[in-house]
């Protein structure tokens, strides 16, 4: 019988607790597995207490709920540790103190769901020989390798209903109204939520915007009767020959984050474009609550599935949707190329069809 382990790392994610459900459930029912969890990230492994065991009864009822019952670390890589040598920080590699633990814990496989940093960890260990899957999670459906990340269905519905709601006052109002979203260095969740809900100007971290364009795009819809504007801008957008914004800059040895860029446009837009503005930062209400049915449906066959891989042996894969059908690839491989909006894609183009601004036009 084999003992397996279930991790969650990197932020919170709808559709977490769907992926441990699953797999708990695909562990013991088809494969008489015995199934554990490690709590928050691999910390866990280390805490007393922090790998604890599995049932059916722990993973009923968890299907609809947000968040993640074994709870996550997002922090940088937990192998890399700063330790201070003769008065100088150094950064130690402590890969082996998690190799040693997960053997000592007779822990057969890990199973680890998360983004790109946890993949890139789940990697690091598959090579230094544990034996490990990965799940594909994150609201910017940022991964490679697959067609879609759990997490982002959910997002890109709520940042759609909040731009439902910014309607009502940008037409009352005869507003520009701004809303930001996360996304920091792809931007699906402004792309797909933009024109889902409606927004006339666009700005994603692949295109460079200028912010002429924007004030463009604004006096173009004024002089057709449009009074009003929405602008759907990812966190990672930038201005052509210009930077990121950050709200952290990590240089005092926090992780930097990024954040701003809504509030940049918004006062150029209510200096140079001659409409009132507002700007909307919509955050981790993005990421929080319960996830859509897609969600949990695409969780529900992730964690499946990857059971299904550590059952055949399968090892230093992530299970990955392709068209419609579930199927693996190697970790390096989804790692190699992260994915991004295609520029030229037909998203891209659909957008520029119906008149939206990508903020690149001359
Ligand atoms: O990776 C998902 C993400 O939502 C990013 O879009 C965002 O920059 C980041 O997480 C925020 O993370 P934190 O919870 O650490 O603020």
């Amino acid at each position: 019988m084999k003992r397996i382990a279930l991790s969650t790392g990197g932020g919170d994610a709808p559709g977490l607790n769907a992926v441990i459900r699953a797999a708990t459930k695909t562990a013991i029912n088809d494969h008489g597995m015995e199934v554990f969890g490690i709590r928050s990230g691999l910390d866990g492994l280390f805490e007393p207490g922090g790998v604890f065991p599995l049932s059916h009864s722990d993973v009923r009822g968890i299907l609809p709920l947000g968040g993640t019952i074994l709870g996550a670390a997002s922090r940088g890589n937990p192998f890399k540790r700063v330790v201070e040598k003769d008065g100088e920080e150094i950064i130690e590699d402590v890969t082996q103190e998690y190799i040693d633990r997960i053997k000592l814990l007779d822990l057969d496989a890990l199973l680890l769901i998360g983004g790109d940093g946890t993949l890139h960890i789940a990697n690091e260990l598959h090579q230094r020989g544990v034996d490990v899957v990965g799940v594909p999670k994150t609201i910017d459906n940022d991964v490679g390798g697959t067609d879609v990340t759990f997490g982002f269905d959910t997002a890109i519905n709520i940042a759609t209903e909040a731009f439902d709601r910014l309607h009502t006052t940008a037409e009352s109002h005869h507003r520009v109204m701004i809303l930001e979203l996360m996304g920091r260095d792809a931007g699906f969740i402004a792309l797909h939520a933009g024109m889902a809900g409606g927004a006339d100007v666009i700005l994603i971290p692949e295109i460079p915007f200028s912010f002429e364009a924007v004030c463009n795009k604004i006096h173009q819809r004024i002089a057709r009767g449009s009074k009003f504007s929405i602008i759907s801008v990812a966190e990672g957008a930038h201005p052509s020959g210009g930077q990121k914004v950050y709200k952290h800059a990590g240089d005092d040895g926090y992780i930097t984050r990024l954040g701003g860029i809504g509030h940049v446009v918004g006062k150029f837009v209510e200096a140079n474009c001659g409409a009132e503005t507002r700007v909307t930062v919509l955050g981790h209400i993005q990421r929080g609550g319960t996830p859509t049915a897609f969600d949990r449906w695409l969780a529900t066959c992730y964690g499946s599935e990857a059971v299904r891989l550590i059952a055949r042996g399968r090892f230093g894969r992530v299970v990955s949707l392709q068209g419609r059908r579930f199927t693996s690839v190697k970790l390096s491989e989804c790692l190699a190329q992260p994915k991004r909006v295609d520029v030229t894609g037909d998203t891209v183009q659909t957008a520029r069809a119906i008149g939206i601004s990508l903020g690149d036009e001359s």
